[in-house]
């Protein structure tokens, strides 16, 4: 039987799109089980109702982390999800979340971490002005923007660019990284030493 990823966003979706693609192509091998969105108005979320994937949708007015994070991962456990993909999820994750999805949680941050975690790394980026950029696959744990580096790409900064050109370069080599390292969890040949994680 195929894995099932679990995909949560808040906003544009294009990674969602990007590993969506990959699933329906074939050239991932798993399925979409589940799609999750704590904004019933991303874009993301509306874009995988359109491709017919199962979606959910949670207000977290009133609700504490813990709380809110509890009713996720029953809802990502009733749709047999065996990874969780964040994709622009704009939530710290609980630690009951990150326990029950123990190294099965990815991430995907706008940056060469650890430099330049939180948010608008792309700008931090720029405004700091280094020379290289890029994104990195992560595996979650309870800090943010934090957890075992699975696979890195670097792209150039150029003097002409803007925080939005450098966005896009950076976006280009995200949405080809991240299914890559989703490919590569998926056979299980990888190990985890300390912060490392080394093909097995
Ligand atoms: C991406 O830049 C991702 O690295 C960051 O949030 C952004 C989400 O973009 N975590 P999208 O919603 O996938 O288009």
């Amino acid at each position: 039987m195929k894995q099932r990823l679990g995909i949560l966003l808040s906003g544009r979706g294009s990674n969602f799109e990007a590993i969506a693609g990959n699933a329906l192509s074939g050239k991932l091998d798993c399925e979409i089980g589940f799609v999750f969105s704590n904004r019933a108005s991303a874009p993301g979320l509306a874009r995988a109702r359109e491709l017919g994937f199962p979606c959910g949708t949670l207000e977290s007015k009133g609700m504490d982390r813990d709380n809110y994070d509890r009713r996720v991962v029953d809802l990502l456990r009733e749709h047999a999800v065996d990874f969780v993909c964040l994709a622009g999820y704009m939530r710290l994750l609980s630690g009951h979340f990150v326990h029950q999805f123990r190294n099965r949680i990815l991430n995907i941050h706008p940056s060469l971490l650890p430099a330049f975690p939180g948010l608008d790394a792309q700008y931090q980026a720029w405004t700091h002005g280094v020379k290289i950029a890029g994104c990195t696959v992560h595996f979650v744990d309870e800090d943010l923007d934090s957890g075992p580096i699975l696979m890195q790409a670097a792209v150039p900064v150029l003097d002409e660019d803007t925080p939005e050109a450098l966005s896009a370069r950076i976006l280009v080599e995200e949405h080809r990284i991240y299914s890559e390292a989703i490919a590569w969890v998926l056979t299980g040949n990888y190990r985890i030493e300390g912060r490392r994680v080394v093909k097995t």
